[in-house]
């Protein structure tokens, strides 16, 4: 775009508007939101809950590929927060990821104005809060990217879209919660499992019409299963990616994970259980909905459908079947599988491990030894502002081995390296890994420790891409990333309570090459706080 190229070649000054500049063509769309405590029922009794324009779970954000969002954040809450926009990949633009390494937080009764864009993104995506532990009393929603009219979805227009954020949930404060973990103490199990913030929804649709359905795991720490009685489900989308179209009886969706899936009401004229169960747990938590034929003659009966009964190597299985459909269009218009990611050579293999030790007598989190902590001011204001003392970038390697400590750890990277990242899971529990900035290619999943001669097992044909992962217990998952997007990223773990205990570290993706080309420059309303308070933007 000429347009664009022009920009290269003007100056600093003008650096702010570029921005708004490059994305001329694309519409704005603009909100305001607004944060507040709430007291509702979920499960039964009354709580506090995190509400955003008066809602639980949040508004639902439906939006069209490449559409500029400018949403102004005002925090009512008495506790400072932020939001993240969970597999946005920000390109360029970090600023807007809302973490604490990125973002200051909105101190109460203030705001922040976000400025993102879904870039060459189409799919089924969430937010949520990312500061303490508000995730635990909500303040989550589905955040859906609709394909542009011009590019064409591998899959006839449903006939209706279901948004269904899922997760096990807590009769207890994020407070209370937030407390135990201070103390050093591990989270209960949960008291239950909602299904958009109740026990009891309904889905309506018409006999013979199919839906979507777009599946979330917006829970802090259990996996789930998902099914609905007398029907199948046929995958259609994950995190952003086009999917072989399976048809699955159920599916597991991990914490942090979105899936969507398409239903047809081809059975009676009744209503149905849908079904999501906790998964890899003693005791299994059930939340039902329920699918109403809009000609049904009669309510929900018979028992709820069973779930899976094997554990793990049924689910790694399911896994391994997710894949890429590479004739089917992505956001831009070209086939998915145009980019033969398993022919490039990998730059550099990082291999991460999970543990859970205790520091100071304090239960931690930690990857490859090292327990993060958040540091008094944003890393990536840090960064720009070149204020020493914030971060390390050695105090984490890339691969296991040392002993536990506590840091603010950064891991350097490239831009432009294509790198091989291997989870490695040598405890008894499921992780979930998330990264920010990116999505990337689940090439493989084993059991026991990974080695070179696992990579022969790689898919290096047709595996998706996602941005979220699970590595299943005593097991690898490898993923390959191709680091093309300048910024601050956060990799983390999606289990809520190991994240707030330190198991997430930012990864800083750079070049000595400073070009709006490759990211943008500071927003004008950036917050500022710690050590970057009187700096300019
Ligand atoms: C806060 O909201 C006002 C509009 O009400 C806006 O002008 C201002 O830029 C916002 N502050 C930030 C830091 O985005
Ligand atoms: C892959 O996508 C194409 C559209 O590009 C579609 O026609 C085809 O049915 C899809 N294949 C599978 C197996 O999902």
């Amino acid at each position: 775009m000429v347009k664009t190229v022009l920009l290269h070649v003007i100056c600093g000054v003008l650096a702010v508007l570029s921005v708004s500049l490059v994305n001329a063509d694309d519409p704005y769309r603009y909100y305001t939101w607004t944060v507040t405590y709430g007291t509702l029922y979920p499960l039964g009794v009354p709580q506090q809950v995190i509400l955003i324009n008066g809602q639980f779970p949040g508004p639902r954000l439906d939006v069209v590929t490449n559409d500029n969002i400018v949403l102004n954040l005002i925090n009512k809450l008495d506790q400072p927060f932020l939001l993240t926009w969970n597999g946005i990949k920000q390109r360029k633009n970090s600023w807007q990821d809302g973490v604490l390494g990125t973002n200051c937080p909105i101190p109460p009764n203030s705001n922040y104005t976000y400025n993102f864009q879904p870039k060459d993104q189409i799919g089924t995506f969430t937010y949520f809060p990312s500061t303490l532990l508000h995730k635990a009393a909500g303040g989550y929603g589905g955040l859906n990217v609709y394909e542009r009219p011009s590019i064409p979805i591998p899959f006839p227009n449903p006939d209706g879209d279901f948004t269904l954020l899922i997760g096990d949930w807590y009769k207890t404060s994020h407070k209370t919660l937030q407390q135990s973990l201070d103390s050093g103490k591990s989270l209960p199990f949960p008291d239950g499992v909602l299904i958009n913030g109740q026990g009891h929804t309904t889905f309506s649709g018409d006999q013979g019409k199919t839906y979507m359905f777009r599946i979330s795991n917006v829970g802090l720490s259990t996996s789930i299963n998902f099914r609905i009685q007398g029907h199948t489900l046929k995958l259609v989308e994950v995190e952003g990616s086009h999917t072989l179209q399976g048809i699955y009886d159920s599916l597991d969706v991990h914490v942090g994970q979105s899936i969507a899936v398409l239903v047809t009401l081809n059975q009676a004229p009744k209503d149905y259980y849908i079904v999501a169960s906790t998964r890899f747990t003693k005791n299994v938590l059930t939340a039902s909905a329920v699918l109403h034929y809009s000609n049904s003659q009669s309510a929900v009966s018979g028992p709820l459908p069973a779930g899976p009964t094997d554990q793990f190597h049924w689910s790694m299985e399911q896994a391994r079947t997710f894949r890429w459909n590479l004739t089917a269009s992505a956001a831009r218009p070209n086939p998915q599988g145009s980019f033969h990611y398993g022919k490039i050579t990998t730059t550099k293999t990082i291999v991460l491990a999970n543990s859970a030790p205790l520091i100071n007598g304090k239960q931690r989190y930690a990857v490859n030894g090292i327990s993060y902590i958040n540091a008094d001011t944003p890393l990536k204001l840090a960064d720009y502002f070149n204020i020493p003392g914030v971060f390390s970038m050695s105090s984490i390697q890339g691969l296991p081995g040392g002993p536990a400590s506590i840091a603010t750890s950064v891991m350097p990277a490239n831009l432009h390296d294509f790198i091989e990242v291997v989870f490695q899971n040598n405890e008894k529990t499921i992780q979930s890994w998330h990264l920010d900035g990116y999505d990337f290619w689940v090439v493989g999943y084993g059991s026991g420790q990974w080695t070179s001669a696992k990579r022969s097992t790689y898919n290096l044909v047709d595996a998706l891409t996602r941005h979220t992962a699970q590595v299943y217990p005593n097991s690898w998952t490898t993923i390959f990333v191709s680091l093309d997007n300048q910024g601050m990223w956060n990799v983390r773990s999606a289990n809520w309570e190991r994240q707030y205990l330190g198991q997430q570290f930012y990864l800083r993706v750079w070049t000595s090459v400073h070009s709006l080309a490759n990211e943008y420059n500071i927003p004008t309303n950036a917050l500022l706080c710690g050590r970057a308070v009187g700096r300019h933007p």
